[in-house]
C-alpha cells in the first residue's frame, strides 16, 4: 500500500476565533501550497499561536474550516514543535524513546522504528548521545530531539511555534540551516512561526505579516531565493530588498 503524499495543501477559510468575546480571527482565509514553507510573522499577541493551534487540532475553532486537501486534521498526519523544548520532551525518557514514543504509538514494528530514529539522526547530522536524558543534554539539542520526533511520524504538515526563540545565537544559525535542509529534502508542508523577521525570510518560502487584533493580512510577502540558504543570504539583493519591503510594511500596518 501507498501512502498518501506527504506534503499536504492546507485551505483555511472564514476561520473565526474569539477568547473571552474578544476576536482573534473573524474570517480569516489562507491558503498554503503544497510543501512550501510558510512563514508567520507579526506583533506580540496577533495570534500567531492560536492560529497554528486551531490548524494543528490543539485548539478548537468558533467557526470556519480548515481542510488539508479537503480533510480534517484528524485524517492528517502532523508534526508539532512548541516553543518551549524543556516542557516538550518527556523528561523521564531517553532522548532516543523520545523520538521513538510516537513510532510506538503508531505501532510501527521495532525495526522500522528503528531504522526511521537512525535516519533522523544522519540529517540532522546529530554528535551527541540518544540514549542521554534530556536534562543532559543543551537546549539546542533538546529542540534538535523534538524536531526530530515531531518529524519522525513523516508528517504531511509540520508546524513550528518559535522553535528557536530560547536558544542562542550560534545554535539557532546551525539548527535553521540543518531545519532547512530537511524541509526541503523530505518536502514537508511547513508553518513556522517566529518573530524574527530575518529568520521568517531565511526560512520561508512565503511569509505572512499580520497586524494586531482582529488579525488580519498586513502582507503576503513571497521568497523566492535558491535553496540552501546559508548566512551568505543575509547580503543578497534579494534579500535585502525583501527585508526592506517587509520593514516597511511592519512600520505601517502592524507596529501603527
Ligand atoms: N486560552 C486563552 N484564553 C484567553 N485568551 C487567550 C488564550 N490564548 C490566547 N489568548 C489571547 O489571544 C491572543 C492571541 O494569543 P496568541 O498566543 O495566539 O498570540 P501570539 O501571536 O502567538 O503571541 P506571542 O508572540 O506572544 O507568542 C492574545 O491576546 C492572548 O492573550
Ligand atoms: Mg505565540
Amino acid at each position: 500500500m501507498r501512502l498518501p503524499p506527504r506534503e499536504a495543501a492546507i485551505n483555511i477559510r472564514g476561520l473565526r476565533k474569539a477568547f473571552s468575546g474578544q476576536p482573534v480571527y473573524s474570517g480569516f482565509d489562507l491558503d498554503v501550497r503544497r510543501g512550501d514553507i510558510l512563514a508567520i510573522f507579526g506583533p506580540n499577541g496577533c495570534g500567531k499561536s492560536t492560529l497554528i493551534n486551531m490548524a494543528a487540532g490543539l485548539l478548537a475553532r468558533d467557526g470556519g474550516e480548515i481542510l488539508y486537501d479537503g480533510r480534517e486534521v484528524g485524517e492528517v498526519r502532523i508534526g508539532y514543535v512548541f516553543q518551549n523544548y524543556r516542557e516538550a520532551l518527556f523528561p523521564w525518557r531517553r532522548a532516543a524513546d523520545n523520538v521513538r514514543y510516537p513510532l510506538r504509538l503508531q505501532g510501527l514494528p521495532r525495526a522500522a522504528a528503528e531504522a526511521r530514529l537512525e535516519a533522523l539522526a544522519a540529517m540532522f547530522r546529530v554528535r551527541f548521545d540518544l540514549n542521554r536524558y534530556p536534562y543532559e543534554l543543551s537546549g539546542g539539542q533538546q529542540q534538535l530531539v523534538s524536531i526530530m520526533r515531531a518529524l519522525a511520524v513523516e508528517p504531511e504538515v509540520l508546524f513550528l511555534d518559535e522553535p528557536f526563540s530560547a536558544l542562542d545565537f550560534e545554535t539557532t544559525l546551525s539548527l535553521r540551516a540543518l531545519l532547512q535542509q530537511v524541509l526541503k529534502e523530505l518536502r514537508v508542508t511547513t508553518i513556522l512561526v517566529s518573530h524574527d523577521l530575518e529568520e521568517s525570510i531565511v526560512l520561508a518560502d512565503r511569509l505572512l505579516m499580520l497586524t494586531r487584533r482582529p488579525t488580519t493580512v498586513a502582507a503576503d510577502v513571497p521568497v523566492p531565493l535558491p535553496w540552501p540558504r546559508g548566512t551568505e543570504v543575509l547580503s543578497h539583493p534579494d534579500f535585502v530588498a525583501i527585508k526592506a519591503r517587509c520593514l516597511s510594511v511592519f512600520e505601517q500596518a502592524v507596529a501603527a
